[in-house]
C-alpha cells in the first residue's frame, strides 16, 4: 500500500478525495488543525469508505508536531497538500495572516519532506493565479497575475514547489482548481463553510431558508445574460484527478501543471435557476453592485489533463446542484450533529 500524507485532510476538498483514494491502494495519513473543518467529516469518510485513517491534528505552524508525523511514519512516500486558508475578501483584510499560514506552512511541508526523503506532492492550487485571463478558456501556459493576497499565495506556493523540484529531483502535480461545488453522493460529506464567501454554499443557504435572498453581483457584465460566468467542477470529479495524479507521479517524473475543470461555463442566473429546480422552489435573489475585484468570465481548457492524466470531468450541472441541496437539507447545520 502506498501511504500519502494529506495536509488540511478534513476539509472541503480533502474529504472528498480521501473517499476516492480509499477506494484504491493507499494508506492515509491525515493532518489539520481544524481551523476550517471538523473532526466529524474525517468520522464520516471513514464510515463511508469502510477503512481506518490515521490522523494527528498539527498545525503546519508547527515544525516539531509537523517533522515527528515524518519520523513516526517513515514509510510515508507522497502528499498531496491542501492545507491553506482560502477566502479572497479575508486575504485582503489579513493578508499577514494569509502569508503567514499559506507561505510558511508550505515552506515547513516542503522541508519537512526534504528532511525525511519524500519527493513526491500534489498541490492545491487555483485558477485564481490567472487573474483576469486574455483568453477563455485559460490553459496553464497563460500568465501568472493574480490579484489579491491569498491568490498570491498560491502563486508563490507553486513558484517555491517548482524551484524546490527542479533542485531536489522532486515529482510534483500542480491542480489548478477552478470553481468546486457540489457534494458526495451519499449526502454525508459536503462543504461547511463558517460563512459561505462563495456563490453555491450562499444559494443553498438560502434555499434552505438560513439566509433571505441571494445577491447576484452585478447583471451588467459583458456575459449572455449580464452575470459573472464561471468553470464550476464536481468536487467528486475533481477528488478524481488527485487519484489520477498520483498514478502520474508514481510513473513520470518532473513538473506538471492541470486545470481542472470542465471547460463550460454557467452564470449565476443559470446556477439559482439549476439550483432552483434540484430543491424543489424558487430560492429567491436581488440584484446588486458588483463585488471589488470580481471578473466577467473565467473558464479553464483542461484538455492536457485529459490528454496526459486520463482525467475528464463525468459530473454536469444537475449533479452539482442536486448534490449540493442533497448535502444541504440532510445537514442543515452542517457537521454539527
Ligand atoms: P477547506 O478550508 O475546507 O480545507 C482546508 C483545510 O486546511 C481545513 O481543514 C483547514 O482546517 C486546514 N488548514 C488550514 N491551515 C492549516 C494549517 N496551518 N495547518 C493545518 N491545517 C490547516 O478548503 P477546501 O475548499 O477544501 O480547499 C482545499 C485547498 O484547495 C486549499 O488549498 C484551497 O486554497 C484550494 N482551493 C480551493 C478552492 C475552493 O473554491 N474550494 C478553489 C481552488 C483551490
Ligand atoms: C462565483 C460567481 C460572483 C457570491 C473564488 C476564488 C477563487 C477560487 C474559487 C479558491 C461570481 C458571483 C458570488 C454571491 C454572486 N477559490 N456571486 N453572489 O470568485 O469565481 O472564485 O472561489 O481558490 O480563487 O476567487 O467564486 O463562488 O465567489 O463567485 O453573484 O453571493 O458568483 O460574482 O461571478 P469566484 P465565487
Amino acid at each position: 500500500m502506498n501511504k500519502v500524507l494529506i495536509t488540511g485532510g478534513a476539509g472541503y476538498i480533502a474529504s472528498h478525495t480521501n473517499i476516492e483514494l480509499l477506494k484504491g491502494d493507499y494508506e492515509l495519513v491525515l493532518v489539520d488543525n481544524f481551523i476550517n473543518s471538523s473532526a466529524e467529516a474525517m468520522k464520516r469518510v471513514q464510515e463511508l469508505s469502510g477503512r481506518e485513517i490515521t490522523f494527528q491534528q498539527v498545525d503546519l505552524l508547527d515544525t516539531d508536531s509537523l517533522n515527528s508525523v515524518f519520523v513516526q511514519h517513515p514509510d510515508i512516500d507522497s502528499v498531496i497538500h491542501f492545507a491553506a486558508l482560502k477566502a479572497v475578501g479575508e486575504s485582503v483584510e489579513k493578508p499577514l495572516d494569509y502569508y503567514t499560514n499559506n507561505i510558511t506552512g508550505s515552506l515547513n511541508l516542503y522541508s519537512a519532506m526534504k528532511k525525511h526523503g519524500v519527493s513526491k506532492i500534489v498541490f492545491s492550487s487555483s485558477a485564481t493565479v490567472y487573474g483576469d485571463p486574455d483568453e477563455i478558456p485559460v490553459r496553464e501556459n497563460a500568465p501568472i497575475r493574480a490579484t489579491n493576497p491569498y491568490g498570491h499565495t498560491k502563486a508563490m506556493m507553486e513558484q517555491i514547489l517548482m524551484d524546490t523540484a527542479k533542485a531536489e529531483n522532486w515529482d510534483i502535480a500542480l491542480l489548478r482548481y477552478f470553481n468546486p461545488v457540489g457534494a458526495h453522493e451519499s449526502g454525508r460529506i459536503g462543504e461547511d463553510p463558517t460563512y459561505p464567501n462563495n456563490l453555491l454554499p450562499f444559494v443553498s443557504q438560502v434555499a434552505a431558508g438560513i439566509r433571505e435572498k441571494v445577491v447576484v453581483f452585478g447583471d451588467d457584465w459583458d456575459t449572455p445574460d449580464g452575470t459573472g460566468v464561471r468553470d464550476y467542477i464536481h468536487v467528486t470529479d475533481l477528488a478524481k484527478a488527485h487519484v489520477k495524479s498520483l498514478e502520474k507521479l508514481s510513473n513520470s517524473n518532473g513538473i506538471h501543471i492541470y486545470n481542472i475543470g470542465t471547460g463550460r461555463g454557467y452564470s449565476v442566473l443559470e446556477m439559482i435557476n439549476a439550483f432552483s429546480k434540484a430543491c424543489g422552489h424558487e430560492v429567491p435573489y436581488t440584484v446588486g453592485p458588483r463585488r471589488d475585484g470580481d471578473i466577467a468570465e473565467v473558464t479553464g481548457n483542461p484538455s492536457k489533463a485529459k490528454e496526459e492524466l486520463g482525467w475528464e470531468a463525468e459530473l454536469g450541472l444537475t449533479e452539482m446542484v442536486e448534490s449540493a441541496w442533497k448535502w444541504q437539507s440532510q445537514n442543515p447545520r452542517g457537521y454539527i450533529d
